[in-house]
């Protein structure tokens, strides 16, 4: 490919130097010439600094055949179609070149221990600080995770817990009922957008900004501009934004900041103990309030970006099999009829088997984050067969939980369906008892991360899902507006960023149930 643009330089400038060769001075013809070598010359350096071979007990090596971008394209515009194109040539383990730099990807989940617990060679945190960095311009400068990390585990467990899943209901239910406020005719929208606008409005209140105050920033206003952001996310953390994009990017972000500025300082704010102690950690850090507000985008994304798609996928999975919605409505029709409480659902040691196994399954097939670490010092990689690898101080590591075991045919049968029981056993239990190669897998699905850098948020979210759902299902009569409809097809330029975003959207229609 880039021996063929090399060419076409070639052709033009001597097209050029021919066509003017009568008329033109001997200097401009100079010049061309000049300009011909310093381009053969640039060309040389690139295959020179290039030239990494692999080593004896390395993972297979395959650069590609653009000089320092490799395969950085095919990565960026379908990583899960590339990543599986590349396992089928070299197996579960290969190095590949991305954009200059050296990336060792691992896609057996028997050996993901071997990466996920080693913190003192595979380190975590640089890589997320180039990505906080290209994504939210964000530079913490005395900044401990693991503090922070300690602080929010305190926020999302037990009573704290408890206490956000009834804010996040009352602000879910207030929104649901103000959508079809009044109404007796059919609404239509795109499933998509519906389930997004709701829980990240939910959600923003219940974090941000909750008090009803004269003056509030409109939830709705901080949704468009976030959705605004939220497609250029992928680009910003590839550094492939076009000119327009830059300028729209950045314009975007300085609006959420301002935006999100008043959010969590002092009790006035309305916002949850969390952001407020989240706040007073970064004054404490030494963070100036710029940087405070840069943050707070990051913390914005980090609990917001994923629970509205995942809710989509989940819904839009049981609008399209009937069978499985018949499944989930069972189950909550026997916890509402047993209990008058206002909630029932909010009671998290409400079990809901069949609900949480149709979640795992939609998490399954729309969760599809990387695990990257970077290499700090040279590492060998025991494999779970006996193989082992060296890894080379200055690569990166990348697991895809998404390519396997998630969507791995030996461990999930017909891996592309929605089974909406596929987490059941026989009689109702939950079932973990998943295999590759005769060995039982302590990983079967990996919608959460794992080890220390897991989500944080994980049992808040699995709560505000439920609860949307509950209450979608008890409040509304929703339809597709074509019962035949299918599945949108996946927007294939998000593997990598968490929850996977749908290309187009799912129509559907909706009015409150009379018989509530
Ligand atoms: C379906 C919904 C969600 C999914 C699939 C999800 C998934 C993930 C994953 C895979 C990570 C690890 C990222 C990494 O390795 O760097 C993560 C991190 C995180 N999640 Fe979630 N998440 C969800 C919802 C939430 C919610 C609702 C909250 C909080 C309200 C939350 C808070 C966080 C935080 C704070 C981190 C960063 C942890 C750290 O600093 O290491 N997440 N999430
Ligand atoms: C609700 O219905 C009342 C009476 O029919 C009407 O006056 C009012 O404008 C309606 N409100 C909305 C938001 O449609
Ligand atoms: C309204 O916003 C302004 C700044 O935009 C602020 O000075 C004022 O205190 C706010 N009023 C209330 C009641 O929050
Ligand atoms: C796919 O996702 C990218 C990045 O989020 C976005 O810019 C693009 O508009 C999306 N494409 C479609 C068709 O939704």
């Amino acid at each position: 490919m880039f021996s063929l643009r090399r060419t076409n330089v070639q052709v033009v400038l001597v097209k050029v130097l021919y066509s003017r060769a009568s008329g033109t001075s001997s200097r401009l013809r100079a010049m061309i010439w000049t300009i011909l070598l310093i381009v053969q010359g640039i060309l040389i350096l690139f295959i020179l600094v290039s030239k990494r071979s692999r080593s004896e007990k390395e993972p297979p090596l395959d650069k590609g055949v653009i000089p320092w971008l490799g395969h950085a394209l095919e990565f960026g515009r379908d990583a899960s179609k590339f990543l599986t194109r590349m396992k089928v040539k070299h197996g579960d383990i290969f190095t590949v070149r991305v954009a200059g730099r050296y990336v060792t990807v691992l896609l057996d989940p028997s050996s993901y221990d071997a990466v996920i617990e080693d913190s003192v060679s595979l380190d975590f945190t640089r890589y997320a600080q180039v990505l906080m960095d290209r994504i939210f311009s964000l530079r913490l400068p005395h900044h401990n995770p693991a503090v922070e990390k300690a602080m929010m585990k305190q926020h999302f467990e037990g009573e704290s817990l408890s206490c956000l899943s009834s804010t996040m209901h009352c602000h879910l239910q207030s929104l649901l009922l103000q959508a079809c406020h009044n109404q007796t005719d059919w609404n239509t929208d795109g499933l998509f957008s519906f389930c997004y606008s709701l829980l990240f409005r939910a959600g923003y209140l219940t974090h941000f900004e909750g008090e009803q105050k004269s003056n509030r920033t409109d939830p709705i206003a901080v949704y468009a501009e976030y959705r605004k952001f939220d497609n250029l996310l992928t680009k910003m953390a590839r550094t492939m934004l076009k000119p327009e994009e830059k300028r729209t990017a950045h314009s975007v972000r300085v609006r959420l900041w301002d935006l999100l500025a008043p959010a969590g300082l002092g009790k006035g704010s309305g916002s949850s103990t969390w952001l407020r102690c989240y706040r007073h950690l970064l004054q404490e850090e030494g963070a100036d309030e710029e940087t405070q507000r840069r943050a707070l985008l990051l913390q914005l994304w980090a609990t917001q970006g994923n629970v509205g798609p995942a809710a989509f996928w989940l819904l839009g999975f049981l609008l399209t099999n009937p069978e499985a919605m018949r499944a989930v409505k069972k189950e909550f029709s026997k916890i509402s009829g047993q209990d008058s409480a206002q909630c029932p659902l909010l009671d998290r040691l409400q079990h809901t088997p069949v609900f949480d196994s149709a979640l795992e399954e939609t998490l399954r097939l729309s969760a599809a984050p990387f695990i990257t670490r970077e290499v700090v010092q040279a590492k060998t990689l025991h494999m779970a067969d006996g193989q082992e690898y060296k890894l080379r101080s200055g690569d990166r590591v990348c697991l895809f939980p998404f390519i396997s075991p998630q969507m791995d045919p030996e461990i999930h049968q017909e891996p592309q369906r929605f089974k909406y029981d596929r987490f059941l056993n026989q009689e109702g239990s939950v079932k973990k008892d998943f295999f590759k190669g005769g060995r039982r897998l302590k990983y079967y699905t990996m919608p959460w991360g794992a080890g220390t850098n897991g989500c944080v948020g994980k049992r808040f979210a699995i709560s505000s899902i439920r609860q949307f759902v509950y209450l979608v299902l008890s409040h509304l009569e929703l339809e597709l507006c074509d019962p035949e409809a299918q599945m949108p097809e996946v927007n294939s330029s998000r593997y990598g960023f968490g929850m996977l975003q749908p290309e187009g959207d799912l129509a559907i229609r909706y009015k409150p149930r009379r018989s509530h």
